[in-house]
């Protein structure tokens, strides 16, 4: 089977402007973690989205998905958790738990603040792993990156070696619950992603192509960017 693992369990501490949780604030009258699920749903290869959420949002998240339309028998809201990546495995074994341990299943762990993912983008995911056993979608770094302690420019990096991470990041079921579960929590609580979770592990993971509108939903002016775009397309 094929699972979508939409990560959601975070705050938002960084939109200084919001109230809520910046994946339940509306762009164009729809909250985000809504656009995101659907733009997963809509494609047919995915046979269920997991939602993972704070526990004091869950039923507020059901009402959601009630109000808006989402099929509830695709879709699961369970707890997230401590991190990001607390999150991703508590999505995997709610997947375990009601599927089984069926090592080859795929899992697409995506931001639920990236609503703006193409159908592309997540089909380019599911296709890649036909032929490798992990995937990563990343946009090359338009700007030019230095390394800096804060206060000088340490050092200018070759452009044309780097890459922005975006999600999804794709894997096995049983791959991802193998790794993440050899590294210690020492190791674990310094991975900001989940493919690092696989590079820490020497795996290979293949890049699929990123689109800049695949943005994350950080701060502020990321929220008027999206608020711009949604106000665009209903034009
Ligand atoms: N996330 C999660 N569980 C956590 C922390 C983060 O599922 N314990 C999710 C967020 O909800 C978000 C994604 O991971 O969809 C990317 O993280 P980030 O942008 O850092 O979100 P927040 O942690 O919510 O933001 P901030 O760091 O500004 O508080």
């Amino acid at each position: 089977m094929i699972f979508a693992g939409i990560v959601a369990g975070g705050c938002g501490s960084r939109v200084k402007s919001a109230v809520i949780p910046k994946q339940f604030i509306e762009i164009g009258g729809v909250p985000v973690i809504v656009i995101t699920v659907r733009a997963f749903l809509a494609v047919e290869e995915i046979d269920m989205a997991y939602v993972g959420i704070k526990p004091d949002w869950h039923e507020y998240t059901n009402e959601l998905f009630e109000r808006f339309g989402i099929d509830k028998e695709r879709v699961r809201v369970i707890d997230g958790g401590a991190d990001r990546n607390g999150t991703v495995m508590n999505i995997a074994e709610a997947i375990v738990a009601e599927h089984g341990k069926n090592e080859g299943d795929i899992i697409l762990t995506h931001d639920a603040v990236r609503p703006f993912v193409t159908e592309k983008i997540i089909k380019d995911n599911i296709s890649a792993m036909a032929k490798h056993s992990a995937c990563g979608t990343y946009m090359p770094a338009a700007d030019t990156i230095i390394r800096s302690d804060g206060e000088k420019v340490r050092e200018t990096l070759n452009r044309s070696e780097l890459y922005q991470a975006q999600t999804p990041q794709t894997f096995r079921l049983g791959d991802l619950r193998r790794n993440y579960y050899s590294l210690s929590e020492e190791q674990n609580k310094k991975l900001t992603d989940t493919c690092s979770v696989f590079t820490a592990c020497y795996e290979d993971i293949y890049l699929v192509l990123g689109d800049a509108l695949n943005f994350k939903i950080t701060t502020d002016s990321d929220l008027r960017m999206a608020n711009a775009l949604a106000e665009l397309s209903e034009k």
